[in-house]
């Protein structure tokens, strides 16, 4: 019976397959062909997460006995004595998601088995519609479902990366349309401008031809993305009352944490937040009062699969479901920590998934796999996922100054993005 695994080596590994950054971490044994990988992405700073992994928990972890996941996790988030933040927690949450995945490997078994079993075979997902029209969205909606989506999240104005209307480069403000009615004052400043008004308004008229045209069987979300002060989110999360949402995202600023108390005793409309919070400082008082229905937390972001487990056993006791953050900034290797994780939390509510291309596929072999509206684990021992090192070299990552967070006010004052 082996009762100490010594950490040989702690290796990240940058890539962009799908053109987002992904860090992931890579930890090696003694013995060969015997490592855990873990996520790691903070795609906006993955060189600042890359160097906190090598110059800082590398020469903190050699030789430890990796087997000691609750310990490591401990000492890494202990060590700086100044704890928590994004780029510190994504470089803990990489390196705790590989311990669990070599104690997986370790015991042979898939890791859900290590967090109690499975409660379903498989987690619902939702993907994001996006369009510049009600008929647009109506459209990739059509689309979504003919893939076996159940759970959809629209917006109106296209991805994120279109709702900038730069004076320079042009582009869309959120909500679709709008921009006309845009005027800054002489010599603003170039940013992703929007128009709240607008942007509830025609947002209203979207979720209205959505639920006309495909009835009540679809479950629909949105995400506000912070936009909103506190009267505006209030009366926005009542007029979609008629729309019965699955959830409401991100109504109000990540700062606004008195408004969430006030918003709930508004509405009825069920609200999803926490994707940027970083400590269970955050998310604890909106659970514990039961002020949001989901935590959705960037499970990395959050320290890892350790912190995230007992956010999702909290969260059971007051009623509160979880839908981890998943867009194409999650490797597929924590796409399926939060698979497995989502298979034994008997409160999971819906996990967000960008479908991985082929390209995502060749560099992370064992990638879970998508079918009729469920994500589904294979049965290797660990999350199952592995690294080909050889096809990441060839999708190399590009650091950019980030253009569609720099969101801005009709006035042109800078906003949450
Ligand atoms: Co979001």
């Amino acid at each position: 019976m082996r009762d100490q695994l010594p950490i040989a080596d702690v290796q990240v590994v940058l890539t962009a397959p799908m053109g987002r950054n992904l860090v992931i971490a890579k930890l090696s044994t003694p013995e060969s062909g015997l490592y855990g990988l873990g996520c790691g992405t903070f795609t906006q700073r993955f060189h600042a997460v890359d160097a906190f992994l090598r110059q800082h928990l590398r020469p903190l972890l050699l030789g430890r006995d990796a087997l000691r996941t609750e310990e490591l996790w401990r000492l890494m988030v202990f060590n700086g004595y100044w704890r928590g933040g994004p780029v510190v927690n994504n470089a803990v949450g990489a390196v705790d998601m590989a311990l669990w995945d070599l104690k997986a490997k370790v015991a042979g078994l898939p890791l859900y088995q290590l967090l109690g079993g499975k409660v379903r075979e498989a987690a619902a997902v939702y993907q994001h519609a996006d369009g510049p029209t009600p008929e647009a969205l109506e459209q990739h909606v059509r689309e979504l479902k003919q893939h076996g989506l159940r759970h959809v999240r629209l917006r109106l104005g296209g991805g994120a990366q279109a709702t900038r209307l730069d004076p320079e480069a042009g582009g869309v403000a959120y909500g679709g349309g709008g921009q006309d009615q845009i005027t800054p004052p002489d010599g603003a400043q170039p940013g992703a401008y929007f128009d709240p008004r607008h942007y509830v308004a025609s947002t209203l008229d979207a979720f209205t031809h959505i639920r006309t045209t495909f009835g009540d069987d679809l479950e629909l979300l949105h995400d506000v993305h912070e936009r909103l002060d506190l009267p505006e989110a209030i009366r926005f999360a009542k007029e979609l009352e008629r729309y019965r949402l699955f959830f409401l995202e991100d109504p109000l600023a990540l700062e606004d944490f008195t408004g969430y108390a006030q918003l709930r005793a508004h509405t009825s409309t069920p609200i999803a937040a926490s994707e940027l919070f970083t400590t269970a400082e955050q998310w604890l008082p909106l659970v514990r009062d039961r002020l949001i229905d989901f935590l959705r937390m960037h499970v990395s972001d959050l320290g890892g699969l350790t912190p995230a487990r007992k956010a999702a056993v909290t969260a059971e006791h007051f009623g509160v479901r979880t839908a981890w953050h998943g867009p194409g900034d999650c490797s597929p290797v924590g796409h399926a920590v939060n698979l497995h994780l989502n298979l034994a939390t008997p409160n999971f509510g819906v996990q967000e998934l960008q479908p991985f291309d082929d390209r995502a596929r060749e560099v992370f072999p064992g990638a879970p796999e998508f079918r009729d509206g469920y994500l589904y684990p294979n049965d290797r021992p660990g999350h199952g996922v592995d690294l080909d090192e050889d096809a990441a070299a060839k999708y190399p990552c590009q650091a950019e100054v980030v253009k569609w967070s720099q969101a801005r006010r009709p006035d042109g004052s800078l906003h949450a993005p």
